[in-house]
């Protein structure tokens, strides 16, 4: 059966993107056939699109590391046609074809059941970003933080990730500062909850000293460098930082002095190879007692308008979550 896909192929002057009609005979092998009713934009979706070597080797190639809809066949027994399901992470939208198209065939075990109080269109508007933002949370519990632990900072904040962790952080009663560098988007956070905001450079600055005042009962950063380090650096004694995230950059300008002195934890977040179980617990989390109304963050995409926020978001414009409807 035909579908539609966005289509990204290497060319002499470069990577181009396109919607092309392709055949389900076209996928590769796997245990589970799905009509994908939704998928999400992330930054690692850009990073696909447009050729990073690191996220996509193999081209031509349909990015989308998101998808939820039904499932229309399933070998082995573990789903029915007609199940709702989720599939983020491990190699869709990387190397397989992802859920920017209208079908995509997966192995049984990238595959999440649907849990009640979520569907296709609201497990894609929180997506890979809302699903890490929810992972961070989760660890920085787990090493301790509460809140009343103090202020938790949140960096690129009016991105997926962010703006996510902002809401939620709210809602689960902590007091959350924002870093951004959008001005305009100021009095949107709030509305998320933040109750202070940081610029860019306020986040940076103290850069060259060992140590800050401590400020922060939890970080959850998505940029890495010197924004990541100074976090560490005012963080309270014993508490942590969740990185997930590379948009300022990979390097971190780092010294021992925090850890053996302040007794504070650096946590990384993957959301990618987290195997099977997990992705299902913080799933039902993010349904049931984490379960919260995110339509303010929504910018509604199709495949058509796909490509223009593909370049927003990587020129960190973005605000909030791209759901892309493939309308099938
Ligand atoms: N570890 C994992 O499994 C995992 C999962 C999901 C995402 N990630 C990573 O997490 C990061 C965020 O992903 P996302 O989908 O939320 O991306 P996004 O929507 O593009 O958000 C990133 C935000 O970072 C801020 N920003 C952009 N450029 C910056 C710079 N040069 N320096 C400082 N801040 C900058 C911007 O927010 P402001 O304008 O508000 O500052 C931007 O909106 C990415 O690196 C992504 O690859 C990792």
């Amino acid at each position: 059966m035909g579908f539609q896909a966005f289509w990204v192929e290497k060319t002499d002057d470069g990577f181009t993107r396109s919607i092309i009609e392709r055949d389900e005979a076209d996928l590769p092998e796997g245990e589970v056939l799905i009509e994908v009713q939704f998928s999400s934009l992330n930054y690692k979706d850009a990073l696909s699109a447009t050729g990073n070597p690191g996220v996509t080797r193999n081209f031509p190639h349909t990015p989308g590391i998101d998808a939820a809809g039904r499932v229309v066949e399933s070998s082995g027994g573990t789903f029915e046609p007609g199940q709702e399901v989720i599939v983020i992470g491990f190699d869709l939208g990387m190397n397989t074809p992802g859920g920017y198209g209208q079908r995509i065939r997966v192995p049984a075990n990238w595959v999440v059941a649907m849990p009640d109080g979520l569907d296709p269109h609201s497990s894609m508007l929180l997506g890979t970003a809302g699903f890490t933002a929810a992972e961070c949370i989760d660890k920085l519990e787990h090493a301790g933080m509460q809140p009343d632990s103090g202020p938790v900072l949140v960096t690129g904040s009016t991105g997926g990730v962010g703006s996510v962790a902002v809401a939620l952080l709210s809602h689960l009663g902590y007091e959350v500062a924002a870093v951004t560098g959008k001005e305009d988007q100021h009095d949107w956070l709030r509305s998320l909850g933040a109750t202070e905001i940081l610029s860019r450079e306020d986040a940076a600055e103290g850069a060259d000293k060992p140590l800050l005042g401590e400020r922060w009962g939890g970080v959850v950063d998505t940029v890495g460098g010197p924004i990541l380090f100074n976090a560490v650096k005012s963080l309270k004694y014993g508490a942590s930082l969740a990185a997930c995230g590379l948009v300022g950059s990979t390097e971190i300008p780092a010294s021992v002095l925090p850890f053996i002195l302040r007794h504070v934890n650096l946590l990384g977040v993957d959301s990618v190879q987290l195997p099977l179980d997990e992705k299902q617990r913080i799933w039902n989390r993010l349904a049931g007692e984490w379960r919260i109304d995110l339509a303010s963050l929504e910018e509604s995409l199709t495949l058509d308008t796909l490509s223009d926020a593909i370049d927003r978001i990587l020129a960190g414009e973005m605000v909030g979550r791209g759901v892309v409807s493939l309308g099938s």
